[in-house]
């Protein structure tokens, strides 16, 4: 990119986070002080299509770094996944003058960003997903809030469980990522933990490590389900007619996705923010701004796309020693 860049446009996509009014903020506040001139896209890619949009101001994004949720609006748009919808986006940014874009989401928002940038249009995406599953970049944005939510809605549960002394099973958010579950599994000392990457089988995964917990002295079990694994309630009805015990489902669903971003989400997005705007300052865009070892790196988009993340396994092993109290390598790794 040879331009100097005078207006950018920031939009947020895909399902929202906390966290990403703190992003948002950090393109608005950065780019102004460049020089920038920085148009609110509502809605995400469906407000580029349908040219819903809003200027921001230094001022129009005070009071929104504590903010859960996004002031953008959020969406998940089929229209541009159409080459219409793509380009009458495109038609957008030309009619709004926009040097670039600034897109806030997940993977599915970075596809977007791709088709937009094969397109012309040159786009910086910054990853916010409570999932965590964005492949080129260890941390989302919203992630460690989202932990933090539902750790302290099963923190809850503990306490009646305990008391009743019953099994509790949570279903905790992630179509097709376990980082949520396993993170969480691990911070509430869970019985065990399905997540959508490791094929379960029932009697290994979930009965015997009931058996195994009761063995080890426990009198109430806390099996936290990731989204992606299946339906939660027949779950609870599997371990009813193999164990016979009574358990109490809990969903705990867009309960995650809610509240004030907590500290790390607020820092992690103002300085992402802030990368995003300085690699159109210096002349980059077509790329993810990503957090690896030692800090923040530009990735471009098709190279982003293409990186997977795995589950960290051995973080299983490490639950199950908190759990039981000698290795037993159940979940053979
Ligand atoms: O944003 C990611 C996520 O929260 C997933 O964990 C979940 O499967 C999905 O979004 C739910 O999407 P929606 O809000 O559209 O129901």
């Amino acid at each position: 990119m040879d331009k100097k860049i005078k207006r950018i446009g920031v939009l947020t996509s895909g399902g929202d986070a906390p966290g990403m009014n703190a992003a948002v903020r950090a393109v608005v506040r950065t780019a102004i002080a460049n020089g920038i001139e920085c148009v609110g896209i509502r809605r995400g890619w469906q407000g580029l299509i349908h040219s819903d949009f809003v200027p921001l101001s230094r001022e129009s994004v005070g009071h929104i770094l504590s903010r859960g949720g996004t002031i953008l609006y959020t969406a998940r748009s089929e229209e541009f996944m159409t080459e219409k919808g793509r380009l009458k986006a495109v038609s957008t940014c030309k009619m709004l003058g926009l040097d670039g874009v600034v897109a806030i989401g997940g993977d599915g928002t970075f596809r977007g960003a791709l088709e937009l940038s094969r397109l012309g249009v040159p786009v910086v995406g910054v990853p916010a997903t409570i999932d965590n599953d964005v492949g080129c970049t260890n941390y989302t944005i919203g992630f460690d809030t989202a932990c933090n939510t539902a750790i302290e809605c099963i923190d809850r549960l503990r306490d009646t469980m305990q008391s009743h002394e019953r099994c509790s099973v949570v279903e905790v958010m992630g179509r097709n990522a376990g980082f949520l579950a396993l993170y969480v599994g691990i911070a509430v000392g869970a019985t065990t933990v399905l997540v959508p990457e490791r094929p379960i089988d029932f009697q290994r995964d979930v009965v015997e490590r009931i058996q195994d917990s009761r063995l080890a002295g426990n009198t109430h079990f806390m099996i936290v389900v990731a989204e992606g694994v299946g339906s939660a309630v027949e779950i609870g009805k599997r371990i009813h007619d193999a164990v016979g015990m009574d358990p109490r489902v809990t969903v705990l669903g867009h309960i995650q996705r809610g509240g004030a971003p907590n500290a790390r989400d607020r820092e992690t997005a103002t300085r992402m923010g802030y990368y995003a705007v300085n690699a159109f300052v210096e002349g980059r865009g077509n790329c993810i701004i990503a957090t690896q070892e030692g800090g923040i790196v530009e990735i471009p988009i098709e190279e982003a796309l293409q990186r997977k993340k795995h589950l960290q396994m051995d973080r299983y092993r490490i639950m199950e020693i908190m759990q039981y109290g000698t290795k037993h390598n159940l979940f053979g790794i």
